[in-house]
Protein backbone atom coordinates (compact mmCIF):
# COMPACT_ATOMS: atom_id res chain seq x y z
CA UNK A 1 0.00 0.00 0.00
CA UNK A 2 1.38 3.93 -0.50
CA UNK A 3 0.24 6.51 2.04
CA UNK A 4 -2.82 7.11 0.11
CA UNK A 5 -3.89 3.12 0.46
CA UNK A 6 -3.92 2.37 -3.09
CA UNK A 7 -3.05 -1.48 -3.94
CA UNK A 8 0.14 -1.34 -5.59
CA UNK A 9 1.34 -4.66 -4.57
CA UNK A 10 3.37 -6.32 -8.12
CA UNK A 11 2.80 -3.62 -9.62
CA UNK A 12 5.33 -1.55 -11.81
CA UNK A 13 5.18 1.47 -10.23
CA UNK A 14 6.40 5.31 -10.43
CA UNK A 15 7.06 6.61 -7.15
CA UNK A 16 6.41 10.28 -7.23
CA UNK A 17 7.71 13.20 -3.96
CA UNK A 18 5.70 16.14 -4.65
CA UNK A 19 8.18 18.94 -2.91
CA UNK A 20 5.13 20.95 -2.53
CA UNK A 21 4.22 18.63 0.45
CA UNK A 22 7.12 16.06 0.69
CA UNK A 23 4.57 13.67 0.51
CA UNK A 24 4.90 10.60 -1.85
CA UNK A 25 3.32 8.66 -3.78
CA UNK A 26 2.81 5.41 -5.88
CA UNK A 27 1.50 5.59 -9.62
CA UNK A 28 0.64 2.07 -11.21
CA UNK A 29 2.56 1.93 -14.83
CA UNK A 30 1.15 -0.23 -17.34
CA UNK A 31 2.24 -0.23 -20.75
CA UNK A 32 4.73 2.41 -19.90
CA UNK A 33 1.91 4.44 -19.36
CA UNK A 34 0.93 6.24 -16.46
CA UNK A 35 -3.25 7.52 -15.90
CA UNK A 36 -3.23 10.91 -15.93
CA UNK A 37 -6.16 10.59 -13.20
CA UNK A 38 -3.99 9.03 -11.12
CA UNK A 39 -1.80 12.23 -10.90
CA UNK A 40 -5.31 14.32 -9.13
CA UNK A 41 -4.41 12.38 -6.07
CA UNK A 42 -1.26 14.48 -5.66
CA UNK A 43 -2.62 17.65 -3.75
CA UNK A 44 -1.55 20.36 -1.22
CA UNK A 45 -4.68 20.45 0.36
CA UNK A 46 -7.92 18.27 0.65
CA UNK A 47 -9.75 20.74 -1.39
CA UNK A 48 -7.38 20.99 -4.19
CA UNK A 49 -8.75 19.66 -7.67
CA UNK A 50 -5.42 17.54 -8.14
CA UNK A 51 -2.30 17.89 -10.56
CA UNK A 52 -3.41 17.65 -14.07
CA UNK A 53 -0.92 16.87 -17.50
CA UNK A 54 -0.49 19.99 -19.67
CA UNK A 55 0.14 18.44 -23.33
CA UNK A 56 -0.32 20.83 -25.78
CA UNK A 57 -1.19 19.23 -29.36
CA UNK A 58 -0.88 16.11 -27.29
CA UNK A 59 2.40 15.13 -28.29
CA UNK A 60 3.07 12.68 -25.02
CA UNK A 61 -0.49 11.67 -24.75
CA UNK A 62 -2.08 8.57 -25.61
CA UNK A 63 -5.97 9.18 -25.88
CA UNK A 64 -7.08 5.30 -26.41
CA UNK A 65 -5.92 2.25 -26.63
CA UNK A 66 -6.01 0.60 -29.88
CA UNK A 67 -5.54 -2.70 -31.91
CA UNK A 68 -5.37 -1.29 -35.30
CA UNK A 69 -2.42 0.55 -36.57
CA UNK A 70 0.94 0.56 -34.78
CA UNK A 71 3.95 3.02 -35.80
CA UNK A 72 6.91 2.88 -34.84
CA UNK A 73 8.33 6.13 -35.63
CA UNK A 74 12.31 5.87 -34.71
CA UNK A 75 12.73 2.48 -36.46
CA UNK A 76 9.94 3.87 -39.98
CA UNK A 77 7.88 1.09 -39.32
CA UNK A 78 4.10 0.87 -40.05
CA UNK A 79 1.75 -1.84 -39.60
CA UNK A 80 -2.18 -2.41 -39.59
CA UNK A 81 -3.37 -5.77 -37.54
CA UNK A 82 0.34 -6.41 -37.47
CA UNK A 83 1.11 -6.72 -40.93
CA UNK A 84 4.09 -4.47 -42.42
CA UNK A 85 2.69 -1.72 -44.80
CA UNK A 86 5.38 -2.89 -47.17
CA UNK A 87 4.09 -6.49 -47.58
CA UNK A 88 0.19 -5.18 -47.63
CA UNK A 89 1.15 -2.46 -50.60
CA UNK A 90 2.66 -5.38 -52.66
CA UNK A 91 0.16 -8.44 -52.13
CA UNK A 92 -3.28 -6.90 -51.20
CA UNK A 93 -5.90 -4.74 -52.51
CA UNK A 94 -7.15 -1.72 -50.93
CA UNK A 95 -10.52 -3.57 -50.20
CA UNK A 96 -8.84 -6.65 -48.56
CA UNK A 97 -6.97 -3.89 -46.78
CA UNK A 98 -10.05 -2.27 -45.50
CA UNK A 99 -11.27 -5.23 -44.24
CA UNK A 100 -8.26 -6.19 -42.54
CA UNK A 101 -8.12 -2.56 -40.76
CA UNK A 102 -11.96 -2.89 -40.02
CA UNK A 103 -12.34 -6.73 -39.21
CA UNK A 104 -8.69 -7.44 -38.00
CA UNK A 105 -7.77 -10.31 -40.08
CA UNK A 106 -7.24 -10.61 -44.37
CA UNK A 107 -10.17 -11.68 -45.77
CA UNK A 108 -11.03 -14.85 -47.24
CA UNK A 109 -11.86 -14.84 -50.87
CA UNK A 110 -15.68 -15.79 -50.02
CA UNK A 111 -15.44 -12.78 -47.50
CA UNK A 112 -13.77 -10.32 -50.05
CA UNK A 113 -16.22 -11.05 -52.47
CA UNK A 114 -18.72 -10.33 -49.73
CA UNK A 115 -17.21 -7.07 -48.37
CA UNK A 116 -16.77 -6.12 -52.17
CA UNK A 117 -20.09 -6.19 -53.24
CA UNK A 118 -21.89 -5.16 -50.08
CA UNK A 119 -19.10 -1.78 -50.92
CA UNK A 120 -19.60 -1.59 -54.77
CA UNK A 121 -23.25 -1.93 -54.40
CA UNK A 122 -23.87 1.23 -52.37
CA UNK A 123 -21.03 3.38 -54.87
CA UNK A 124 -24.04 4.92 -56.42
CA UNK A 125 -24.99 8.59 -55.03
CA UNK A 126 -28.90 9.27 -54.32
CA UNK A 127 -30.11 11.95 -56.32
CA UNK A 128 -30.71 14.86 -53.80
CA UNK A 129 -26.41 14.64 -52.94
CA UNK A 130 -26.15 15.62 -56.20
CA UNK A 131 -28.90 18.64 -55.72
CA UNK A 132 -26.62 19.71 -52.95
CA UNK A 133 -23.67 19.25 -55.33
CA UNK A 134 -25.25 21.25 -57.82
CA UNK A 135 -25.75 24.08 -55.52
CA UNK A 136 -22.05 24.53 -54.78
CA UNK A 137 -20.12 27.20 -57.01
CA UNK A 138 -17.90 25.45 -60.20
CA UNK A 139 -14.82 27.27 -58.12
CA UNK A 140 -15.43 25.76 -54.97
CA UNK A 141 -12.81 23.46 -53.18
CA UNK A 142 -13.37 19.98 -54.00
CA UNK A 143 -12.30 18.99 -50.40
CA UNK A 144 -14.90 21.68 -48.76
CA UNK A 145 -17.66 19.98 -50.85
CA UNK A 146 -16.52 16.59 -49.88
CA UNK A 147 -16.28 17.58 -46.21
CA UNK A 148 -20.26 18.85 -47.15
CA UNK A 149 -21.51 15.60 -49.06
CA UNK A 150 -19.78 13.45 -46.57
CA UNK A 151 -22.30 15.01 -43.74
CA UNK A 152 -24.89 15.30 -46.27
CA UNK A 153 -25.32 11.18 -46.46
CA UNK A 154 -26.40 11.22 -43.06
CA UNK A 155 -29.86 12.67 -44.35
CA UNK A 156 -30.07 9.66 -46.64
CA UNK A 157 -30.78 6.77 -43.98
CA UNK A 158 -33.01 6.63 -41.33
CA UNK A 159 -30.98 4.77 -39.30
CA UNK A 160 -27.70 7.49 -39.35
CA UNK A 161 -28.05 8.13 -35.81
CA UNK A 162 -27.91 4.21 -34.79
CA UNK A 163 -24.12 4.27 -33.62
CA UNK A 164 -25.01 1.42 -30.80
CA UNK A 165 -26.01 -1.56 -32.79
CA UNK A 166 -23.18 -3.68 -34.27
CA UNK A 167 -25.42 -4.37 -37.22
CA UNK A 168 -25.79 -0.62 -37.53
CA UNK A 169 -22.21 0.23 -37.81
CA UNK A 170 -21.81 -2.20 -40.36
CA UNK A 171 -24.33 -0.78 -42.54
CA UNK A 172 -22.72 2.80 -42.36
CA UNK A 173 -19.04 1.63 -42.73
CA UNK A 174 -20.51 0.08 -45.95
CA UNK A 175 -21.85 3.05 -46.99
CA UNK A 176 -18.95 5.52 -46.28
CA UNK A 177 -16.66 3.67 -47.88
CA UNK A 178 -18.77 3.03 -50.84
CA UNK A 179 -19.67 6.45 -51.75
CA UNK A 180 -16.32 8.38 -50.60
CA UNK A 181 -15.21 7.59 -54.42
CA UNK A 182 -18.30 8.83 -55.50
CA UNK A 183 -18.54 11.99 -53.85
CA UNK A 184 -14.76 12.99 -54.46
CA UNK A 185 -15.19 12.11 -58.22
CA UNK A 186 -18.79 14.00 -58.34
CA UNK A 187 -17.13 17.12 -56.40
CA UNK A 188 -14.31 17.34 -59.27
CA UNK A 189 -17.09 16.48 -62.37
CA UNK A 190 -18.85 19.60 -60.70
CA UNK A 191 -15.64 21.90 -60.40
CA UNK A 192 -15.15 20.88 -64.31
CA UNK A 193 -18.91 21.46 -65.43
CA UNK A 194 -19.18 18.02 -66.37
CA UNK A 195 -21.98 15.16 -65.87
CA UNK A 196 -21.67 12.78 -63.29
CA UNK A 197 -20.79 9.00 -64.10
CA UNK A 198 -22.08 5.98 -62.29
CA UNK A 199 -20.13 3.77 -60.69
CA UNK A 200 -20.65 -0.06 -62.26
CA UNK A 201 -20.54 -3.48 -60.51
CA UNK A 202 -18.09 -5.11 -62.76
CA UNK A 203 -15.31 -2.76 -61.96
CA UNK A 204 -12.91 -2.56 -59.09
CA UNK A 205 -13.06 0.57 -56.18
CA UNK A 206 -10.29 2.33 -57.26
CA UNK A 207 -11.17 1.68 -61.35
CA UNK A 208 -14.50 2.77 -59.96
CA UNK A 209 -13.03 6.17 -59.15
CA UNK A 210 -10.87 6.47 -62.21
CA UNK A 211 -14.17 5.96 -64.65
CA UNK A 212 -16.50 7.96 -62.37
CA UNK A 213 -14.37 11.04 -62.83
CA UNK A 214 -12.88 10.49 -65.93
CA UNK A 215 -14.92 9.06 -68.68
CA UNK A 216 -16.80 11.23 -70.98
CA UNK A 217 -19.92 10.42 -72.76
CA UNK A 218 -18.66 10.65 -76.01
CA UNK A 219 -16.20 7.25 -75.44
CA UNK A 220 -16.21 4.42 -73.14
CA UNK A 221 -13.69 4.82 -70.56
CA UNK A 222 -10.97 2.67 -70.48
CA UNK A 223 -8.74 3.00 -67.30
CA UNK A 224 -4.74 2.04 -67.45
CA UNK A 225 -4.33 -1.27 -65.18
CA UNK A 226 -0.97 0.52 -63.48
CA UNK A 227 -2.94 3.78 -63.36
CA UNK A 228 -5.66 1.17 -61.42
CA UNK A 229 -3.11 -0.18 -59.39
CA UNK A 230 -1.21 2.75 -58.15
CA UNK A 231 -4.07 3.86 -57.29
CA UNK A 232 -5.20 1.32 -55.22
CA UNK A 233 -1.61 1.07 -53.39
CA UNK A 234 -1.99 5.12 -52.61
CA UNK A 235 -5.30 4.24 -50.76
CA UNK A 236 -3.52 1.12 -49.22
CA UNK A 237 -0.80 3.46 -47.57
CA UNK A 238 -3.22 6.44 -46.61
CA UNK A 239 -6.19 4.04 -44.78
CA UNK A 240 -5.06 4.26 -41.25
CA UNK A 241 -2.52 6.10 -39.09
CA UNK A 242 -2.95 5.37 -35.92
CA UNK A 243 -4.20 8.84 -33.37
CA UNK A 244 -3.24 11.16 -36.25
CA UNK A 245 -5.54 14.98 -36.13
CA UNK A 246 -8.36 13.88 -38.34
CA UNK A 247 -8.88 10.51 -36.46
CA UNK A 248 -8.32 11.87 -32.61
CA UNK A 249 -11.53 14.43 -34.95
CA UNK A 250 -13.47 11.20 -35.71
CA UNK A 251 -13.25 9.64 -32.02
CA UNK A 252 -13.90 13.22 -30.34
CA UNK A 253 -16.95 13.54 -32.50
CA UNK A 254 -17.67 10.01 -32.16
CA UNK A 255 -17.36 10.19 -28.28
CA UNK A 256 -20.71 12.17 -27.99
CA UNK A 257 -22.39 9.71 -30.22
CA UNK A 258 -22.61 12.10 -33.19
CA UNK A 259 -23.75 9.82 -36.14
CA UNK A 260 -20.65 8.26 -38.14
CA UNK A 261 -21.15 10.80 -41.35
CA UNK A 262 -21.11 13.79 -39.20
CA UNK A 263 -18.48 13.02 -37.56
CA UNK A 264 -16.25 11.22 -40.74
CA UNK A 265 -17.19 15.02 -42.27
CA UNK A 266 -15.41 16.32 -38.82
CA UNK A 267 -12.55 14.08 -39.67
CA UNK A 268 -12.57 15.18 -43.54
CA UNK A 269 -12.11 18.65 -42.25
CA UNK A 270 -9.42 18.00 -39.70
CA UNK A 271 -7.53 16.30 -42.96
CA UNK A 272 -7.66 19.28 -45.33
CA UNK A 273 -5.28 21.76 -43.03
CA UNK A 274 -2.12 22.08 -44.73
CA UNK A 275 -0.43 20.13 -41.75
CA UNK A 276 -2.41 17.19 -41.86
CA UNK A 277 -3.80 16.08 -45.28
CA UNK A 278 -3.75 19.18 -47.15
CA UNK A 279 -0.02 18.53 -47.16
CA UNK A 280 0.35 16.58 -50.57
CA UNK A 281 -1.76 19.51 -52.20
CA UNK A 282 0.91 21.93 -50.65
CA UNK A 283 3.88 20.24 -51.89
CA UNK A 284 2.93 20.48 -55.67
CA UNK A 285 2.04 23.75 -54.75
CA UNK A 286 5.86 24.56 -53.68
CA UNK A 287 7.78 22.06 -56.35
CA UNK A 288 5.54 24.34 -58.59
CA UNK A 289 7.16 27.51 -57.49
CA UNK A 290 10.74 25.91 -56.83
CA UNK A 291 10.30 25.30 -60.71
CA UNK A 292 13.46 23.91 -61.57
CA UNK A 293 16.19 21.97 -59.48
CA UNK A 294 18.94 25.10 -59.98
CA UNK A 295 16.48 26.25 -57.34
CA UNK A 296 16.38 23.92 -54.92
CA UNK A 297 19.43 25.62 -52.73
CA UNK A 298 17.38 28.93 -52.78
CA UNK A 299 14.18 27.50 -51.36
CA UNK A 300 16.22 25.21 -48.63
CA UNK A 301 17.78 28.43 -48.00
CA UNK A 302 14.46 29.92 -46.84
CA UNK A 303 13.33 27.47 -45.41
CA UNK A 304 16.11 27.14 -42.97
CA UNK A 305 15.26 31.00 -41.72
CA UNK A 306 11.90 29.67 -41.30
CA UNK A 307 10.13 31.99 -43.67
CA UNK A 308 8.30 28.99 -45.23
CA UNK A 309 7.93 24.89 -44.15
CA UNK A 310 9.19 22.03 -46.08
CA UNK A 311 5.56 20.83 -47.18
CA UNK A 312 5.81 16.73 -47.06
CA UNK A 313 8.85 16.62 -44.48
CA UNK A 314 9.02 15.93 -40.76
CA UNK A 315 6.34 14.21 -38.79
CA UNK A 316 4.92 13.92 -35.51
CA UNK A 317 6.04 10.39 -35.07
CA UNK A 318 7.88 9.55 -37.49
CA UNK A 319 11.50 10.38 -36.57
CA UNK A 320 13.19 8.30 -39.39
CA UNK A 321 11.95 7.55 -43.38
CA UNK A 322 8.02 7.76 -43.72
CA UNK A 323 8.19 4.07 -44.90
CA UNK A 324 4.65 5.17 -47.33
CA UNK A 325 6.84 7.64 -49.09
CA UNK A 326 9.36 5.40 -50.12
CA UNK A 327 6.89 3.31 -51.28
CA UNK A 328 5.08 5.91 -52.92
CA UNK A 329 8.59 6.84 -54.48
CA UNK A 330 8.67 3.63 -55.78
CA UNK A 331 4.78 3.68 -57.64
CA UNK A 332 5.93 7.21 -59.14
CA UNK A 333 8.41 5.50 -61.52
CA UNK A 334 6.02 2.91 -62.66
CA UNK A 335 3.24 5.33 -63.38
CA UNK A 336 5.83 7.45 -65.06
CA UNK A 337 6.36 4.65 -67.37
CA UNK A 338 2.92 5.03 -68.56
CA UNK A 339 2.21 8.81 -68.67
CA UNK A 340 5.45 10.08 -69.19
CA UNK A 341 8.19 11.36 -66.81
CA UNK A 342 7.46 14.52 -64.60
CA UNK A 343 9.57 16.83 -64.11
CA UNK A 344 8.97 17.41 -60.62
CA UNK A 345 10.16 14.42 -59.07
CA UNK A 346 13.44 15.66 -60.33
CA UNK A 347 12.97 18.68 -57.92
CA UNK A 348 11.29 16.65 -55.56
CA UNK A 349 14.30 14.34 -55.01
CA UNK A 350 16.90 16.75 -54.91
CA UNK A 351 15.34 18.26 -52.46
CA UNK A 352 14.93 15.27 -50.58
CA UNK A 353 18.77 14.56 -51.47
CA UNK A 354 19.98 18.15 -50.02
CA UNK A 355 17.65 17.74 -46.95
CA UNK A 356 18.91 14.64 -46.13
CA UNK A 357 22.49 15.74 -45.79
CA UNK A 358 21.58 18.96 -44.28
CA UNK A 359 22.22 19.63 -40.51
CA UNK A 360 18.85 21.41 -40.10
CA UNK A 361 17.24 18.16 -40.90
CA UNK A 362 19.21 15.28 -39.84
CA UNK A 363 19.25 17.66 -36.40
CA UNK A 364 15.70 17.82 -36.12
CA UNK A 365 15.11 14.54 -37.94
CA UNK A 366 12.87 15.84 -40.70
CA UNK A 367 12.17 13.21 -43.50
CA UNK A 368 9.89 12.66 -46.25
CA UNK A 369 6.69 11.82 -44.90
CA UNK A 370 3.68 9.97 -46.86
CA UNK A 371 2.78 13.44 -48.49
CA UNK A 372 6.08 14.29 -50.30
CA UNK A 373 5.23 12.16 -53.15
CA UNK A 374 1.46 11.21 -53.06
CA UNK A 375 1.09 14.02 -55.10
CA UNK A 376 2.78 13.45 -58.04
CA UNK A 377 1.35 10.80 -59.26
CA UNK A 378 -2.17 12.43 -58.38
CA UNK A 379 -1.04 14.74 -60.82
CA UNK A 380 0.27 12.26 -63.42
CA UNK A 381 -3.20 10.02 -63.35
CA UNK A 382 -4.80 13.51 -64.14
CA UNK A 383 -6.05 15.03 -60.92
CA UNK A 384 -5.38 19.02 -59.91
CA UNK A 385 -4.06 19.34 -56.97
CA UNK A 386 -7.28 20.58 -55.07
CA UNK A 387 -8.19 16.98 -55.69
CA UNK A 388 -5.10 15.77 -53.29
CA UNK A 389 -6.37 15.73 -50.50
CA UNK A 390 -9.72 14.48 -51.29
CA UNK A 391 -7.94 11.55 -52.39
CA UNK A 392 -6.43 10.74 -48.53
CA UNK A 393 -9.34 11.08 -47.63
CA UNK A 394 -11.43 8.56 -49.77
CA UNK A 395 -8.85 6.21 -48.09
CA UNK A 396 -8.51 7.63 -44.92
CA UNK A 397 -12.70 6.65 -44.69
CA UNK A 398 -11.72 3.16 -43.63
CA UNK A 399 -9.68 3.91 -40.89
CA UNK A 400 -12.29 6.70 -39.02
CA UNK A 401 -14.73 4.51 -39.43
CA UNK A 402 -12.77 1.16 -37.79
CA UNK A 403 -10.94 3.29 -34.93
CA UNK A 404 -14.73 5.13 -34.47
CA UNK A 405 -15.83 1.14 -34.16
CA UNK A 406 -13.42 0.45 -31.87
CA UNK A 407 -14.25 3.28 -29.61
CA UNK A 408 -18.26 2.70 -29.60
CA UNK A 409 -16.92 -1.20 -28.04
CA UNK A 410 -14.24 0.72 -25.74
CA UNK A 411 -15.98 0.17 -22.58
CA UNK A 412 -13.02 2.61 -20.83
CA UNK A 413 -14.49 5.73 -23.53
CA UNK A 414 -16.29 8.50 -22.07
CA UNK A 415 -17.03 11.43 -23.75
CA UNK A 416 -14.03 13.68 -25.05
CA UNK A 417 -13.60 17.00 -22.59
CA UNK A 418 -9.81 17.81 -22.18
CA UNK A 419 -9.35 20.29 -19.21
CA UNK A 420 -7.67 23.78 -19.33
CA UNK A 421 -5.12 25.48 -17.37
CA UNK A 422 -7.25 29.12 -16.81
CA UNK A 423 -5.29 32.07 -17.37
CA UNK A 424 -7.95 34.33 -17.87
CA UNK A 425 -9.91 37.19 -15.47
CA UNK A 426 -10.70 36.13 -11.94
CA UNK A 427 -14.43 36.75 -10.88
CA UNK A 428 -15.11 40.45 -11.20
CA UNK A 429 -18.75 42.14 -11.24
CA UNK A 430 -20.59 43.39 -13.99
CA UNK A 431 -21.12 47.62 -13.37
CA UNK A 432 -24.70 47.92 -15.09
C1 LIG B 1 0.28 13.76 -42.27
O1 LIG B 1 -0.06 12.25 -37.59
C2 LIG B 1 -0.09 11.54 -38.64
O2 LIG B 1 0.03 10.34 -38.61
C3 LIG B 1 -0.34 12.32 -39.93
C4 LIG B 1 -0.22 11.53 -41.22
C5 LIG B 1 -1.31 10.48 -41.32
O3 LIG B 1 -1.11 9.49 -42.05
O4 LIG B 1 -2.43 10.74 -40.76
O5 LIG B 1 1.05 10.89 -41.29
C6 LIG B 1 -0.40 12.45 -42.43
O6 LIG B 1 -0.33 14.69 -41.81
C7 LIG B 1 1.74 13.88 -42.59
C8 LIG B 1 2.33 15.28 -42.25
C9 LIG B 1 2.01 16.21 -43.41
N1 LIG B 1 2.37 17.61 -43.07
C10 LIG B 1 3.40 18.22 -43.66
O7 LIG B 1 4.16 17.68 -44.46
C11 LIG B 1 3.54 19.69 -43.28
C12 LIG B 1 5.01 19.99 -42.97
N2 LIG B 1 5.37 19.29 -41.74
C13 LIG B 1 5.29 20.02 -40.52
O8 LIG B 1 4.46 21.11 -40.44
C14 LIG B 1 5.49 19.19 -39.28
O9 LIG B 1 6.59 18.39 -39.50
C15 LIG B 1 4.33 18.36 -38.78
C16 LIG B 1 3.08 19.15 -38.65
C17 LIG B 1 4.10 17.20 -39.68
C18 LIG B 1 4.73 17.82 -37.40
O10 LIG B 1 4.75 18.91 -36.54
P1 LIG B 1 5.27 18.77 -35.03
O11 LIG B 1 5.44 17.35 -34.65
O12 LIG B 1 4.37 19.60 -34.19
O13 LIG B 1 6.72 19.37 -35.12
P2 LIG B 1 7.06 20.87 -34.92
O14 LIG B 1 6.16 21.70 -35.78
O15 LIG B 1 7.09 21.14 -33.45
O16 LIG B 1 8.54 20.96 -35.53
C19 LIG B 1 9.68 20.57 -34.74
C20 LIG B 1 10.83 21.37 -35.34
C21 LIG B 1 10.55 22.86 -35.40
O17 LIG B 1 11.80 23.53 -35.41
P3 LIG B 1 12.29 24.28 -34.04
O18 LIG B 1 11.12 25.13 -33.57
O19 LIG B 1 12.61 23.13 -33.09
O20 LIG B 1 13.51 25.08 -34.48
O21 LIG B 1 11.03 20.97 -36.69
C22 LIG B 1 10.75 22.08 -37.56
C23 LIG B 1 9.95 23.07 -36.76
O22 LIG B 1 10.14 24.39 -37.24
N3 LIG B 1 9.96 21.53 -38.66
C24 LIG B 1 10.10 21.90 -39.93
C25 LIG B 1 9.20 21.11 -40.64
N4 LIG B 1 8.55 20.29 -39.80
C26 LIG B 1 9.02 20.57 -38.57
N5 LIG B 1 10.89 22.83 -40.51
C27 LIG B 1 10.76 22.94 -41.86
N6 LIG B 1 9.94 22.21 -42.62
C28 LIG B 1 9.14 21.29 -42.04
N7 LIG B 1 8.31 20.57 -42.78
Amino acid sequence: MDQEGYHTVGKEMLTVTDTRTGRTYELPVERDTIRAIDLRRIKVNESDFGLMSYDPGFTNTASCKSYITFVDGANGFLRYRGYPIEQLALNASFLEVAYLIFYGEMPTSAETDDWTSNVVQRMGAQDHIASILNGFPRDSRPMTMFVSLIAALSTCYEDSQDVQSEAARLLHVYRLVAQAPTLAAMGYRHANGLPYNRPVDNLSYSANFLRMAFASSENEYQHHPTLERALDTLFILHADHEQNCSTSTMRAIGSGLADPYCAAAGAAAALSGPLHGGANEAVIRMLNEIGSIENVHAYIKRVKTGDVRLMGFGHRVYKNYDPRARIIKRISEEVFDVVGHNPLIDCAMELERIALEDDYFVSRKLYPNVDFYSGIIYEAIGLPASMFTVMFAIARTVGWLSQWNELMQDSEQRITRPRQIYLGADKRDLSP
